[in-house]
């Protein structure tokens, strides 16, 4: 009986190392637990104030038709984003995924063969490494400078050779926040060889101040091998939807468009995300949350003599005296749910910028835990 069942042997093994995806607490859970009355998702950047009251009515209005098939592919949402973006793109410049997330794995999956390999910088978003073991790809790790978290581009362009097919540049970085700056995106563009692809996964761009902040929609009008991965998780607010899309070259979008499924986005997520795109009031609201309350936890860091890192997103990481795990717990005891990193990382934490009421409920508590850790 307790013999495994013999299917398990002839799995596909390529990421049998990996864990599965966590299964949290549930807000109520955590109400119960600790007896506290509000939640405070700190831990997800997603945006402060949701999507706009425009797309709420759109989905009730299409969830009647719900009976039925969308469109068969995702066309009215490309052209929506032609008429966005603007900039010269076609419809043919873009593809689209359920979510960002999915819109990368249809890009792995339309390049990555076996034993292709993928350069990444960490500490950066975990799930390019996962996206590359699952399609038979080999990670290679140039990392970011200790402390800066500045790239190394020579050395990425070092480790480039004839195996190499994409080069991940996350920009504004998870979880550090920062960014990338032109002239080293441009050294980058500039000196990599033909056969491979730089996927800037810009999902934080709309957060981004800084002035030195590389254009990549340029590169792709002027030809090279960039592909740009957006969201509307993030300044859209809607991370509940599932949507992103991926803006590069026509011959390498139309080629993703061969690995959607039929019926690719649902009749809810093309409604909402167009219905998103003409509410620039709203991505605008949630720009300003993530704006101004990193200024506000960055003074509240400094009266804490903390050390954190400037943001170009909806987040700011943190380094922390101590274990990060023993101050999330003590936040989460006060409702508030932040992220930790592991490993070399242990001692930093990562926070979610998010509404007025939160921010400061982290502080609050964050102050209290140092105390009490101290
Ligand atoms: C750097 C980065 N890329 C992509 C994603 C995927 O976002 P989504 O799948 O919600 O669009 C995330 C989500 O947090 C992220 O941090």
């Amino acid at each position: 009986m307790n013999k495994p069942p013999t299917l398990l042997h002839t799995l596909n093994t390529t990421i049998s190392g990996m864990p599965s995806f966590p299964l949290p607490l549930s807000d109520e859970e955590i109400k119960q637990k600790y007896q506290v009355e509000n939640i405070y998702h700190m831990h997800m950047n997603e945006s402060a104030y949701g999507a706009s009251p425009s797309v709420i009515k759109v989905l009730q209005a299409e969830s009647n038709l719900v009976g039925y098939y969308p469109v068969m592919r995702d066309d009215p949402l490309r052209e929506k984003l032609v008429e966005t973006i603007g900039r010269n793109l076609s419809t043919d410049h873009f593809f689209t995924g359920c979510s960002g997330y999915e819109t990368l794995e249809l890009l792995f999956r339309a390049l990555l063969r076996p034993n292709d390999e993928v350069i990444v910088m960490h500490p950066t978003f975990g799930i390019y490494d996962r996206l590359t073991m699952l399609n038979g790809g080999t990670v290679r790790n140039v990392p970011l400078a200790d402390h800066t978290f500045a790239p190394d581009i020579d050395a990425v362009l070092k480790a480039v050779n004839e195996k190499t097919r994409i080069v991940l540049v996350c920009n504004p970085n998870n979880p550090t926040g920062t960014v990338m700056p032109k002239s080293q995106m441009d050294k980058l563009v500039h000196n990599m060889p033909d056969h491979v692809l730089i996927v800037a996964d810009e999902v934080y761009f709309h957060f981004v101040t800084d002035p030195d902040y590389p254009d990549s929609i340029q590169y792709v009008l002027d030809g090279y091998n960039v592909a740009i991965i957006h969201t509307f998780s993030k300044g859209y607010g809607m991370a509940g939807m599932r949507i992103g899309y991926g803006i590069t070259l026509p011959t390498l979008a139309t080629y993703v468009h061969k690995f959607y499924r039929g019926f690719h986005l649902n009749r809810l997520q093309i409604a909402a995300g167009i219905t998103a795109l003409d509410d620039p009031a709203q991505l605008q609201k949630n720009i300003d949350a993530a704006v101004n309350g990193r200024d506000y936890i960055y003074t509240q860091l400094d009266k804490l003599d903390l050390h954190y890192w400037r943001s170009q997103t909806n987040f700011i990481l943190i380094k922390c005296p101590c274990p990060a795990a023993d101050i999330s717990q003590k936040l989460l005891e006060r409702g508030v749910i932040v992220r930790t990193l592991h490993g070399d990382y242990a001692n930093y934490l990562r926070v979610t910028v998010i509404t007025p009421e939160a921010n400061q409920a982290f502080a609050t508590g964050l102050e209290i835990a140092l105390q009490e850790l101290r």
